[in-house]
This record gives C-alpha cells, structure tokens and sequence, in this order.
C-alpha cells in the first residue's frame, strides 16, 4: 500500500477498493471455483499463449491480494449484474464453444470493462499520487491488452462476434450503471461511459475489417 493512502478522501478509496473489487472478486471467488478447471481445459485446447495468460491472471489477483491487504476486498460487496456475468461465463465454459468464450471474456470482459476500469484505476491513482498502485496497474494494462490481442485472434465466426457483442454489451453497462454510485468519486461518470463507447466502436471496427 501507499504511503499517501492514507490522506486520500474516503469516498475516493471505496471507490478505488470497490473498483479493484471488480479485478479481484475475493468474497465471491468461491462461487466460481469450477472456473479454474474450465479454463485450464481452454487453455490446453488453445496452445501456446493461453496458460501464461492464466498465469498472468493469477499474478494481478496476488497484486490486488497484498496491496489491500490491511483493507481486505472480501469486504466489498458487488452487483447482482456482475454476478450473473460471471455466471454466464462459466455457463459459456462449459458449452466448449470456442467463439462464446473468447467473447463473453476476452472481447468485452477484457476489452471493454477491465480496459475501462484499469485506465479509471490508473487516473484516479496518477491524481491521488499512488506511485505503488500505479505501478501495479500498469503491468496490468500490459498483460491485458496482450491477452485481448490474443482472445481476438481466436475469433472464428466475425458475425457472431458482433452479434454478441450487440448482446453482451447491454449487461456489461449495467454492471457499471449499478457502479455508480462509487465510481463517480473517481472520475466524472460520463467520461466512464464515453470510454466503454469508444472502447466497443473500436472493437466493432476491427471485427468489421
Ligand atoms: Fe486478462
């Protein structure tokens, strides 16, 4: 933790502790236990990169794990649309289509909501002088954007891609809406949506092309 964490307004650190929440569920981990299995058998079907992505993944929730170790994100409670997002995805696991996993999960859930919320994370550190935090953050933006890279390649079907996209995208917003509350200590809620917007359109076009 910052030595500045401290002096930092209240409302600012639930924000960034409900936020950070979100990278690293640790009260509800347990509900999604089979995910681990799941993904290790995604990981061996897609080769190569895949488990040093599952690695990685492991990686940012230690970060997470001892940055906020006096403050534990156990106590953090989230949304009932987060949850069933994260129930879908294990849903998407288990069906083995390639294509609903790699969408639900490296398309919008990496590309869109962790990318919105990592950048959010790095501001709001960046402004409250978190050098620690920021570090950490960082890394993380790196390991994600080559894992979504990644994800994307694995896309067979471009069409079902962005239909899914149409679809998952409303829910993704919703876990956001519900966020607002908290998140609005960290940055003008506007700016959170107008980057999710970006975010989609970016991904739209590269599908499209
Ligand atoms: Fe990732």
């Amino acid at each position: 933790m910052d030595q500045n964490w401290h002096q930092i307004p209240n409302e600012v650190k639930f924000g960034i502790r409900y936020l950070s929440a979100h990278f690293y569920p640790k009260r509800y981990m347990s509900r999604w236990v089979i995910l681990k299995p799941l993904s290790i058998k995604f990981s061996e079907r897609v080769g190569s990169y895949s488990p040093q992505q599952y690695q990685e993944e492991l990686d940012h929730f230690t970060f997470f794990e001892s940055y906020f170790s006096s403050e534990p994100l156990s106590e953090i409670e989230l949304p009932v649309s987060y949850i069933s997002f994260f129930d879908d995805l294990v849903e998407d696991f288990k069906s083995g289509d390639l294509d609903r996993v790699v969408t639900r999960f490296h398309l919008v859930t990496e590309g869109i909501l962790a990318t919105t919320g990592l950048n959010v994370l790095r501001s709001v550190g960046e402004q409250h002088n978190l050098p620690i935090f920021v570090d950490g953050i960082k890394h993380i933006i790196e390991d994600e954007a080559r894992h979504i890279n990644f994800g994307l390649s694995l896309i067979n079907d471009k069409e079902f891609a962005l239909k899914r996209l149409e679809e998952l995208y409303p829910e993704a917003m919703k876990i956001v809406i519900d966020g607002q509350p908290y998140l609005k200590a960290l940055m003008p809620f506007e700016r959170i949506t107008a980057m999710m917007e970006d975010l989609k359109r970016g991904k739209e076009s590269r599908l499209k092309s």
